[in-house]
């Protein structure tokens, strides 16, 4: 997916022109993976742009800095209103908005604590990530040859930079392959996620998803859909999946901020339920959709307006 460039980017507490917001060649991350990362989303609310679970990205934000030692320069409410400030200093009626703490430079070697602590939050224009026709045909996937790290390797619940090196062996094997995404077993041969979604099962009316024990990540996306499906009388359980139960589904989705929530029709060739998007799928995202475009009401106080 291209990048338009917009007018301004936020760089460590100021606005600087897009094509200025460089990084020297020796900093840290750039060698050893040590940047954490958000991807939030903006949707127009009826003419407003609507920050989506903005606190929530600004704590998964701190939670996965803590994780690798890493101070943020900043309060969450800086960040958070910095946030706030790059879709509206760039007139974004929506967006997708990408906040990056990095190690920059200052020294060599794996250690990074010598190394200055930066922050960038840009926004740009995101259609649907996984393709126009994702959200209504469903997605073609695979099982990966790839598996997801074990916590004992990498820490799934932090979203660092480094980690995603693993994310896109998944990915690229499935485009090479003719999928559109891969999803990865963790290392007890359970599902775990896809390269940047997690995944959700439907069968007899019961939806499931992998638990965090699975080395996924804690997905804000995956916590709203929970919610929203309780609220519709669904009952959703946190349980390991094998593999074979992928098949065997009724239905299957990805939820994330880049992939909302797209519905899967077919693992590895094989149809899911009839191969096409399910009446369940469907049913949760006119709740997701309807209430980040501000026709449903915002009864879980998710959305942030920017003006
Ligand atoms: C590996 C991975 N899993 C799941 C998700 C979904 O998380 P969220 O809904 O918080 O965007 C993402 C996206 O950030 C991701 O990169």
């Amino acid at each position: 997916m291209a990048i338009e460039p917009t007018e301004v980017i936020w760089l460590d507490g100021k606005f600087v022109p897009w094509d200025q917001a460089n990084v020297h060649l020796s900093a840290h991350a750039l060698h050893y993976g040590s940047s954490v990362f958000e991807g939030i989303r903006a949707y127009d609310t009826k003419g407003t742009a609507s920050i989506f679970c903005l606190d929530a990205h600004i704590r998964r934000l701190f939670d996965s800095c803590k994780v690798y030692r890493m101070p943020i320069p900043f309060t969450a409410d800086e960040l958070r209103q910095a946030c706030i400030d790059v879709v509206k200093n760039n007139n974004l009626k929506s967006a997708y908005i990408r906040p990056l703490v990095f190690r920059g430079t200052g020294a060599i070697g794996v250690d990074p604590r010598a190394n200055k602590v930066q922050v960038g939050i840009f926004a740009i224009y995101m259609g649907a990530y996984l393709g126009p026709e994702a959200l209504d045909q469903g997605v073609d996937v695979c099982v990966s040859s790839w598996n997801r790290l074990g916590h004992n390797v990498f820490p799934a619940a932090a979203k660092i930079g480094g980690q995603y090196i693993n994310s896109q062996l998944i990915k690229m094997e499935a485009v090479e392959n003719g999928y559109t995404e891969g999803i990865a077993i963790d290392g007890n041969g359970f599902v775990s996620e896809g390269s940047g979604e997690n995944i959700f099962l439907v069968r007899d009316g019961v939806i499931s998803t992998p638990p965090l024990a699975s080395s996924i990540l804690r997905g804000i996306t995956r916590q709203c859909t929970i919610t929203m499906a309780e609220d519709l009388g669904y009952t959703v359980k946190e349980e390991f999946i094998p593999r074979e139960m992928l098949y065997m589904a009724d239905e299957l989705f990805f939820t994330g901020t880049a992939a909302e929530i797209s519905p899967i029709r077919s693992v590895d060739r094989i149809d899911i339920g009839p191969g096409h998007r399910g009446p369940v799928t469907k049913e949760l995202q006119d709740a997701f959709f309807g209430l980040v475009a501000g026709d449903k009401e915002d009864k879980y106080g998710w959305l942030t307006p920017v003006a």
